[in-house]
């Protein structure tokens, strides 16, 4: 009986424009140097000005398909993780089956849940596969945050980047995903937002990203630690079992710190974050084609993916790989 998914593909895009520190430097009081100790991070990817969220999901989803060697036509169910969708409405995932040429096949949605969406939408997709609601899942995290930034604020924009992610999963009879842990914490909405909101055909109040760094850093590596150490409760293993941690790819301070709470060796840590900066939702999709592009999954493996971001929101998940 199939009462589990597993992965069976995956694939990621990065727009071509990239912005390095010192580029960022000649417009900004920063230097390569102040951003590379603080954050790991030494360039980002920019979308082009044509490039909607839904065409990086596009070309990370086919790439993720000819991974999976299956057709479009063979995908019943996709979850679009995205804070900076195409449009108030449709859904990033509507506009992506349709570029897909998928029709009349299976549900299409967006999930929100900023850089844990792709946490958010795993979960998901994971149960409605477990359960029989769907075959082939495209799970996808995509992601234009430069569009939210304010430039001027060097605090914030010189972390974040464009791209996409995306896996196949199919319905199995073993896992796969072991399990899938989602937690949030609305009291913290202040720490980290974008506040604008669209109504009566205007915009209200900043669409731009606010953080409170410092706060945002000591609750993103506690969440992280905790719910991997629950997800790995839940199914009897200790933080020795695990063979890649593949974090939110926030920036190296928290990967590190996450990584050492757990007893995780740094070499155990899938980590991208120097070229691609925190690509929010896309980052750990992003960071599982890396994984797989290197060679680095072996079948067997367990794999700890562990995700935060605005709301609070976080979560861990459990991977067998193979
Ligand atoms: N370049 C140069 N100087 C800067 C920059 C910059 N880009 N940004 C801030 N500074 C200055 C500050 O103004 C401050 O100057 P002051 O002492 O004269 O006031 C000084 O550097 C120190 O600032 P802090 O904010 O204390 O620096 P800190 O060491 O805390 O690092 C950072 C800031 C990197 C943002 C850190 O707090 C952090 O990593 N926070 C986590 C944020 C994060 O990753 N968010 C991602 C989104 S959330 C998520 O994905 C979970």
């Amino acid at each position: 009986m199939m009462r589990y998914s597993r992965i069976i593909g995956t694939g990621g895009y990065l727009p071509e424009k990239i912005v390095t520190n010192d580029d960022l430097s000649k417009t900004l009081d920063t230097s390569d140097e102040w951003i590379q100790t603080r954050t790991g991070i030494r360039q980002r990817h920019i979308a082009a000005p044509e490039q909607e969220t839904s065409d990086l999901a596009l070309i990370a989803s086919q790439r993720a398909l000819a991974n999976a060697g299956l057709a479009a036509s063979d995908i019943d169910l996709i979850v679009v993780a995205t804070t900076t969708p195409d449009m108030v409405f449709p859904s990033t995932a509507c506009i992506l089956q349709d570029k897909l040429g998928i029709h009349n096949s299976g549900a299409a949605f967006d999930v929100q849940a900023v850089c844990s969406g792709f946490m958010f939408a795993l979960a998901t997709a994971d149960r409605m596969v477990a359960s029989g609601m769907a075959k082939n899942a495209l799970v996808v995290g995509a992601e234009t945050m430069t569009r939210i930034l304010d430039w001027n604020d060097r605090g914030t924009c010189i972390l974040f980047g464009d791209g996409a992610g995306a896996l196949v999963l199919q319905a199995s009879e073993t896992p796969g995903i072991l399990s899938t842990h989602l937690h949030s914490e609305g009291r913290q909405r202040h720490i980290l937002n974008a506040p604008g909101q669209v109504r009566d055909g205007r915009i209200y109040g900043t669409p731009f990203i606010h953080m409170d760094g410092g706060a945002v850093f000591r609750f993103a590596v506690q969440v992280l630690a905790e719910s991997t150490q629950e997800a790995l409760a839940h199914n009897g293993l200790q933080p020795s079992d695990i063979d890649w941690l593949v974090p939110h790819q926030a920036n190296a301070r928290i990967m590190d710190a996450t990584a050492k709470k757990l007893g995780v060796p740094p070499e155990r840590v899938i980590n991208t974050v120097a070229g691609q900066a925190n690509t929010s939702a896309a980052s750990i999709p992003l960071a599982m084609d890396h994984g797989v592009r290197h060679g680095c999954f072996k079948s067997g493996q367990l794999l700890a993916l562990a995700a935060v971001g605005g709301g609070f929101a976080w979560g861990a998940s459990l991977v067998r790989w193979g």
